[in-house]
């Protein structure tokens, strides 16, 4: 009896496989579809739709009361999309702007979210402090001391110097990740400033690395602090344990994967935002399926004395 049903069951079995592939094959969402991180994220194609659309509540936390996976700790932060909080930004115009990275926590600099709304405008930053703006879902227009305007789309960025007027301006929505820092005079070095869009910028050695990296900013001395693109496809990460002077302010664009900071290891995903203290141990990982597009902050050409 029991091999004479032995038979058809495998058969079976085989059969009910066939349509699983089959079915997964034709859409993705099939009974025997296992549940997927990267499937229930992909929200749309658009180009870091999951920074200005972040999952809140990933399938597999089903939105625990209580839950996030920010951490703030002295020597580094990970503020996590559900731990946004969203307020009226002083001196901008129906804008709001969550800040991620601030003095009171150590840094140097402010990194914030800007989501600009229907007919909104920036104010300026305070007296001898620079700014430095990646769109992330544009159009915005940016408007110089001269009058000209520039359409900014996302992937784009602006570097204005301290004390020059511009003013960026959105009719519809658009959200913006804005870096600002006390310059750091040095004699005889005038930074400029610089309108231009990531897949402009060379791809730069990485020796010893396998991460692609561009930067932003000049490398040259009248710039204080550059901002990096960094690039992991799935399964590479840093080889260089880093620690070092510099400080960090990170965010994830695209892709997942393992931050360690200090003692401590961090499942990140895009939305993330990172903040790294001068010396705390560092190091990335990127997992998943899609590779890995991360935005960093980082201070140079001045003496840390
Ligand atoms: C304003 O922007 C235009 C176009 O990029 C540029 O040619 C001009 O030099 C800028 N003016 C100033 C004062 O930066």
């Amino acid at each position: 009896m029991q091999s004479f049903s032995a038979i058809p069951s495998i058969s079976l079995l085989l059969l009910a496989t066939l349509l699983c592939f089959l079915n997964l094959a034709v859409s993705e969402e099939g009974f025997c579809s296992a549940p997927s991180i990267i499937d229930s994220n992909s929200n749309g194609n658009t180009l870091y739709s999951k920074v200005i659309n972040p999952t809140l509540s990933p399938s597999h936390l089903q939105d625990l009361p209580g839950f996030t996976r920010s951490v703030y700790r002295s020597d580094h932060a990970l503020i996590t999309p559900e731990s946004h909080v969203f307020s009226p930004l002083p001196d901008w115009t129906n804008t709001f702007g969550a800040y991620l990275v601030s003095p009171a926590m150590g840094a140097h600099f402010v990194m914030y979210i800007a989501k600009m709304q229907e007919s909104s405008k920036s104010g300026l930053p305070p007296k001898d402090v620079e700014r430095f703006v990646f769109v992330l879902q544009g159009p915005v227009t940016l408007t110089n001391v001269s009058g000209i305007g520039q359409t900014l789309m996302v992937d784009s960025f602006a570097y204005l110097p301290p004390n020059s007027e511009h003013l960026f301006e959105s009719f519809e929505t658009a959200t913006l990740v804005v870096f600002e820092r006390r310059y750091a005079y040095l004699e005889n070095h005038i930074p400029e400033p610089i309108v231009g869009s990531t897949d402009q910028q060379p791809l730069l050695d990485t020796p010893g690395e396998v991460f692609q990296l561009r930067k932003l900013l000049p490398t040259t001395l009248p710039y204080d602090f550059n901002i990096h693109i960094m690039d992991f496809q799935p399964g590479e990460f840093l080889n260089v344990k880093e620690v070092h002077y510099n400080q960090h302010g990170l965010l994830l664009l695209e892709g997942q994967g393992i931050y360690r900071l200090g003692d401590s290891w961090y499942p990140v995903e895009a939305g993330d935002a990172i903040w790294m203290a001068p010396f705390v141990p560092q190091w990335y990982a990127a997992l998943g399926k899609i590779p890995t597009r991360y935005l960093l902050y980082k201070d140079v050409n001045r003496n840390p004395l």
